[in-house]
């Protein structure tokens, strides 16, 4: 049986793979887990700001007995001491560390910090490339939704270059069958975006009475010097606001990854929508990092 001992994107993971970690999750927010990473450490590394993601790993790891060490990238001697990625990552295997959560503004961090760890990494975030556990728990809440997600169509909505999470979300729902449409300005979504299952489409309230769900994207403006068009163009062209929500379908919901920006991606109506599913997605976010957890540390198939 292959070991898989990391989680960098939702590549790593089969469809029947995804499966099993939603069925954990299920469980897991059903019933209290036990202490399945008893004896184990998880270790914490935060490069970047996080409220979610961060405080949500932590009680995922304390729910299941883990030991947990969040570690301030300040007091690591690579940072600072000219120790190499590749020998922390020894350091911290020969401390019998299990668990490395990692985000860090670097594409492609997680990867090679996996590539000397002798345990299991888990992307929290990198740079623009990937976040697997928030697509994870995106669409968690869409099949909490709709079920079976073949045949639906989502739109993800602003600015996709600069986002890992529509990246990864991207992945993970077109590989479940989902039509995903991509929405926003050239400048934040080229049109090679568009693929098998993939479109790209300009005119947001055009997309609006055709999905079943859309996915709002903060502006990452960390991640980029000028803005591509100007924020008023932006407001005017892709902000969901109580006008935009008429056009949507009955039963159409909309969701967020936070941190949302009022005003700009937004407006307040859309936080009163009976369809608004922040809160949901936060709320699935525990249990499945502790499925993750599990998965991987017991590794009984991942
Ligand atoms: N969605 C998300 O990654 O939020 P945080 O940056 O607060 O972790």
């Amino acid at each position: 049986m292959r070991i898989r001992r990391s989680l960098i994107d939702l590549d790593d993971l089969t469809a029947e793979e995804i499966a099993q970690v939603f069925e954990q999750t299920a469980a897991f927010e059903e019933t209290a887990p036990g202490r399945r990473l008893a004896g184990r450490t998880c270790v914490n590394l935060f490069f970047e700001e996080s409220t979610r993601t961060f405080t949500s790993f932590n009680m995922a790891e304390l729910r299941l007995g883990a030991d947990v060490v969040n570690l301030a990238p300040r007091n690591l001697s690579f940072t600072s001491k000219g120790e190499t990625l590749g020998d922390t990552a020894i350091t911290l295997g020969a401390m019998g560390v299990s668990v490395l959560v990692v985000r860090h503004p670097e594409a492609g961090f997680p990867q090679r910090l996996a590539l000397g760890f002798d345990g299991h990494v888990i992307n929290a975030g990198d740079g623009v490339h990937a976040h697997p556990t928030q697509a994870l728990l995106d669409i968690y809440t869409l099949i909490e939704e709709f079920g079976d997600l073949k045949g639906r169509a989502v739109a993800i909505v602003g600015d996709v270059l600069h986002s890992r999470v529509a990246h990864s979300a991207i992945r993970g729902l077109s590989r479940l069958g989902t039509t995903v449409v991509l929405v926003g300005p050239e400048g934040f979504l080229p049109s090679t975006y568009a693929g098998e299952g993939v479109r790209v489409e300009r005119d947001f309230d055009g997309v609006l009475p055709n999905v079943d769900a859309v996915i709002l994207l903060r502006i990452q403006r960390e991640r980029f010097v000028a803005m591509p068009i100007s924020d008023e163009e932006y407001v005017a062209g892709y902000r969901l606001d109580r006008r935009r929500l008429g056009l949507l379908r009955k039963e159409a919901i909309v969701m967020h990854p936070g941190p949302y920006n009022r005003g700009m991606e937004l407006d307040d109506s859309v936080l009163d929508f009976a369809g608004w599913r922040y809160a949901r997605q936060v709320h699935h976010g525990v249990a499945v990092r502790m499925a993750v957890l599990d998965l991987l540390v017991n590794a009984r198939s991942l």
